[in-house]
């Protein structure tokens, strides 16, 4: 079926400035060229101009405003600050703040981006004729100059309060990046140095107490070839701190016929072979569980470093650079386990710096 083409139901052409050609019965797709360009207010009206100029800097300034609110969250909120926030229900204070700040300040830099594009920017459209990728001088100046013609049209260098507010909204945005380091965790300082043990001596012991039963032990309950877990008498599951106090503070306690004991010091800090050894790898300090008890061996599930804790905790196999830190245990009167002193050595990886 024919279909019949007419000048009336043919794209008008505009642009013609352009080269572009009016579509005939030809060449029915023959491309219409650019519409004519309509000013916009702030074209025409300098006072147009100017508002949009003050509401883009608006935008900028506020982004300014978060990011320092951002960095300030840090020192007003605690970080296990808990609020209420509808419909959000209970947040982390913190993080809320933190989200919030960050957010607003990218979106006031973003908008305030369009709306300087959309406003105050040349909206002229221009055609790019297909040409070979390799460009001539000719075009190649011509790209500079209408970078130069675009840099001076977007007000760049003559709008001074946009572009200081811009560049100051920049700038700042990155120091959010810089107090984030924070959530790498506090320094360690010397807290590998001492440990919940530290506070024990001979006249005050500290009782040694199951870690699943959470009672005190006597020696004669602990049966040669077993692995138990235990902790400081006074380290209870619901304290604020109890993770960062058990990964120093675990203990690995094992039972050895004294005769199998290799080590004359390891085998006096422990008690008619009962020895309590952290639990902390000495390598990047995963918890050790696995107890090989016919060799002695223990095993680090993490990188297969194995402990002989029948000689002092010493490395047989793997990537730990130090023994096991070994605590001083006896009995007391009624001959329940205690300690009467820290580990022999800082507890956790050995990177560390070792000696007290
Ligand atoms: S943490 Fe134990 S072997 Fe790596």
């Amino acid at each position: 079926m024919s279909h019949e083409i007419s000048d009336d139901n043919l794209p008008e052409a505009h642009g013609a400035s352009h080269g572009h050609e009016v579509a005939s019965h030809d060449d029915p797709f023959a491309d219409p060229g650019l519409p004519a360009h309509e000013p916009r207010r702030t074209d025409i009206d300098e006072r147009a101009a100017q508002r949009a100029e003050r509401q883009v800097s608006l935008l900028f300034i506020v982004s300014m405003l978060a990011t320092a609110g951002f960095i300030a969250s840090y020192v007003i909120f605690p970080i296990d600050k808990i609020v209420t926030i509808w419909p959000l229900g209970e947040v982390s204070a913190l993080n809320f703040s933190l989200g919030m700040t960050l957010g607003v300040a990218l979106f006031c830099i973003g908008a305030g981006a369009v709306h300087w594009a959309r406003t105050l920017m040349s909206d002229h459209e221009l055609p790019a004729e297909r040409h070979p990728i390799e460009a001539d001088d000719e075009v190649r100046n011509d790209v500079i100059e209408q970078f130069r013609t675009g840099a001076a049209e977007s007000g760049f260098g003559r709008r001074k309060m946009l572009r200081n507010t811009l560049i100051g909204s920049m700038a700042l945005v990155p120091l959010s990046g810089v107090v984030l380091l924070r959530d790498l965790g506090p320094l360690p300082g010397k807290s590998l140095e001492h440990t919940g043990w530290s506070k024990a001596s001979k006249t005050d012991p500290i009782p040694l107490v199951n870690m699943n039963t959470n009672k005190p032990m006597k020696a004669e309950d602990i049966v040669v070839g077993s692995l138990t877990f235990a902790k400081p008498e006074g380290l209870e599951e619901d304290a604020h701190d109890f993770q960062v106090q058990i990964a120093k503070d675990a203990l690995m306690l094992v039972r050895i016929q004294p005769e199998d004991l290799k080590d004359a010091k390891s085998a006096e800090l422990g008690f008619e072979g009962i020895l309590a050894y952290s639990k902390i790898c000495t390598h990047v300090g995963c918890p050790i569980s696995l107890y090989e008890q016919q060799t002695h061996h223990a095993l680090c599930p993490c990188h297969q470093s194995t402990f002989d804790l029948a000689d002092g905790a010493r490395v047989i196999f793997g990537p730990a650079g130090h023994p096991l830190p070994q605590l001083k245990i006896t009995v007391d009167d009624e001959g329940f386990l205690v300690a009467t002193g820290d580990f022999d050595e800082p507890v956790g990886p050995s990177y560390w710096e070792r000696s007290r």
